[in-house]
């Protein structure tokens, strides 16, 4: 089972979306197992911050909390930011895994701004409270090249979305 990996900008809809299609996938009796950057950056990704190298590491490790999962043929779902194409195609290669990018505009994820994230880091330079690094206002995002799935979040529902997460998974759980 090749692993699925998310990638797109903060507030995307990384985590509905892994939540809503694993609800879907429960639905049917068949668990799925997330992988998620939030939560792993306050456990075995601790250590790691928001350089380049950094989250090219925790690609890596989430990668590899995730891979024991597609050996036994589970679905597995990593639910991160992965900003680089670079690391993208290395668990492309190493684990096979398909990537699905997480769409929306910059424009409205900084209107909704549900963590206040945009907002700080839009701050004047020198703000005491502006964040720096914040992927999409001062840091990058290379949007990937050639991504096995695209879900516009910002024109459809997560219902609609996350039924066609549901659809590409599938075609793999029967191959397997
Ligand atoms: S990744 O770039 O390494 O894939 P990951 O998805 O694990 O990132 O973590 C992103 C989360 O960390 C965001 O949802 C946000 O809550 C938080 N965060 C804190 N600082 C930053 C920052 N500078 N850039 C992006 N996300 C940040």
């Amino acid at each position: 089972m090749p692993i699925f990996q998310f990638t797109g900008l903060s507030g995307a809809g990384k985590t509905t979306l892994a939540n809503a299609t694993a609800q879907l996938f429960a639905d049917k009796g068949i668990p799925i197992e997330i992988i998620d950057g939030d939560v792993y950056r306050k456990t075995i990704c601790k250590d790691l911050g928001f350089s380049k190298e950094d989250r090219m590491e925790n690609i890596r490790r989430l990668g590899l909390a995730a891979h024991p999962f597609s050996i036994q043929n589970k679905i597995v779902i990593i639910s991160a930011i992965n900003p680089y194409e670079e690391v993208r195609k290395e668990l492309a290669v190493h684990f096979g895994a398909k990537t699905i990018y997480i769409k929306c505009g910059i424009d409205i994820l900084t209107q909704r701004d549900t963590k206040g994230l945009y907002r700080r880091a839009l701050l004047p330079d020198g703000h005491p409270d502006k964040l720096l690094h914040f992927t999409g206002i001062n840091d990058r995002y290379e949007e990937p090249s050639n991504p096995d799935l695209v879900i516009e979040t910002n024109l459809e529902t997560i219902q609609a979305s996350s039924e066609k997460i549901y659809n590409f998974i599938l075609p793999s759980i029967e191959k397997s």
